[in-house]
């Protein structure tokens, strides 16, 4: 088991192992906080306009590059589920066909609704080893 020491506002690091245990250093315990890292690509593969959907246990990603820019984010739009796998790419945009929303594809924020709000995209962290990149979950 790879250990590393921290409180819990403390970021969860990856040390380059498969797994890892977050430490409450004030309490002296294992907070119990264990990560795995999920490898998605190989970085030789990635390009701009790169997209792939993968599904991890009952999370639902896709990975994208735009702009030389990597990003990890949920596959289904936030506000019908419609598969974003479909969606178009307006600068720095996600925008959803189904019915025109566009979603920041770095923050997650909605740019713009065309009938009730929902809420942002979720974005996750992207974590490299050495010659891939993944996820923890
Ligand atoms: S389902 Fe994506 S905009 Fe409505």
């Amino acid at each position: 088991m790879n250990v590393i020491k921290g409180n819990r506002s403390s970021k969860l690091r990856t040390t380059g192992k498969d797994q890892i245990t977050v430490y409450d250093y004030v309490s002296r315990k294992i907070i119990g906080i264990t990560m795995r890292f999920y490898s998605l690509e190989k970085l030789i593969n990635l390009h701009d306009n790169y997209r792939k959907v993968i599904k991890i246990d009952q999370y639902n990603l896709m990975l994208v590059q735009v702009q030389g820019e990597l990003h990890l984010v949920e596959s289904q739009c936030p506000h019908r589920g419609h598969p974003l796998s479909e969606s178009d790419i307006i600068g720095t945009g996600l925008r959803c066909p189904l019915h025109g929303y566009q979603f920041d594809i770095a923050t997650g924020d909605l740019l713009k609704a065309t009938e009730e709000p929902c809420r942002g995209l979720k974005i996750f962290d992207l974590v490299y080893q050495e010659t891939e990149v993944g996820v923890m979950l």
